[in-house]
């Protein structure tokens, strides 16, 4: 191989990694840990974790007495941290800080007498967490789905509405979904909280896989932002691979190769 590029923008994002160190440094305290559903899609990080005593429960009713409980970077649900309060249980909320910008925004508006609007997939956890910030939010996941909403009664126009978006949202979706807003209602206030981080590690890997001849995608299966990156380079090189780690690059997979690119 003549030429390798590494994308500057791989590994952890700011708020991934802050949630794994939190994670850690609550091991080293000593005690017993869990973490509310998986803290991050990388297996080996979570079996790391495992291995050094977390536990990994699917809801707060698996939780034992006196364990400390982690909440992953997606967020959670509202009344899940309320019932934690409640319970009086010790809960480190490793909640990513642009989530929590966008579960504020939502509360906010609907206490401004606002209709929140959040453009993203249904049933994406962060979006289920966003979403139990207020009490009758809406959730589109895409410019078709906000059109139809407004067809179906032309007063819709007039509500005010405040829209915000997932964090790993597509922007083209995003985009497309406030052009129709800013077109068609007379009292809007949009948020763009699309995450800086997917957003440049995405236009990073689209430029690297535009110049190799062989583009390998290192991520875990289960995680969106994985096969994301992985659809924006087959769009600009024909030879990727989507791999958890190098033992699961298939021999000869650079054969004729001159040029290679990482993220
Ligand atoms: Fe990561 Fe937080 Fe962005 S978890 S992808 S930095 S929203």
């Amino acid at each position: 191989m003549e030429k390798i590029t590494v994308a500057k923008t791989a590994g952890f994002c700011f708020g991934v990694d802050r949630a794994v160190k939190l994670v850690y440094a609550e091991l080293e305290k000593g005690g017993r840990v869990a973490t509310l559903g998986p803290i991050i899609h990388n297996a080996d990080v979570v079996n790391d974790m495992i291995a050094k005593g977390a536990r990994i429960v699917s809801s707060v009713e698996e939780l034992e007495p006196g364990e400390r409980v982690v909440i992953r970077s997606h967020g959670e649900l509202k009344s899940v941290l309320d019932h934690l309060e409640r319970q009086g249980v010790t809960c480190v909320n490793a909640t990513c800080p642009n989530v929590i910008r966008i579960q504020r925004l939502v509360a906010q508006a609907e206490a401004e007498g606002r209709q929140p609007v959040i453009i993203g997939e249904p049933s994406h956890p962060e979006v289920v967490g966003v979403a139990s910030w207020c009490s009758h939010p809406l959730v589109f996941d895409g410019p078709e789905a906000v059109q139809r909403w407004l067809a179906e009664d032309p007063h819709r126009r007039e509500i005010p509405l405040t829209v915000v978006a997932q964090t790993t949202c597509i922007r083209e979706l995003f985009e497309t979904s406030c052009e129709i807003v800013k077109k068609e209602c007379t009292n809007a206030k949009i948020f763009d909280t699309i995450c800086d981080a997917t957003q440049k590690r995405q236009t990073e890997a689209a430029e690297i896989a535009g110049k190799v001849d062989v583009m390998v995608v290192v991520g875990d299966r289960k995680s969106a932002n994985t096969r994301h990156l992985t659809e924006i380079c087959s769009k600009r090189c024909s030879r990727v691979f989507q791999v958890e780690d190098a033992d699961e690059l298939p021999a000869g997979w650079a054969r004729g190769c001159r040029a290679a690119g990482l993220t």
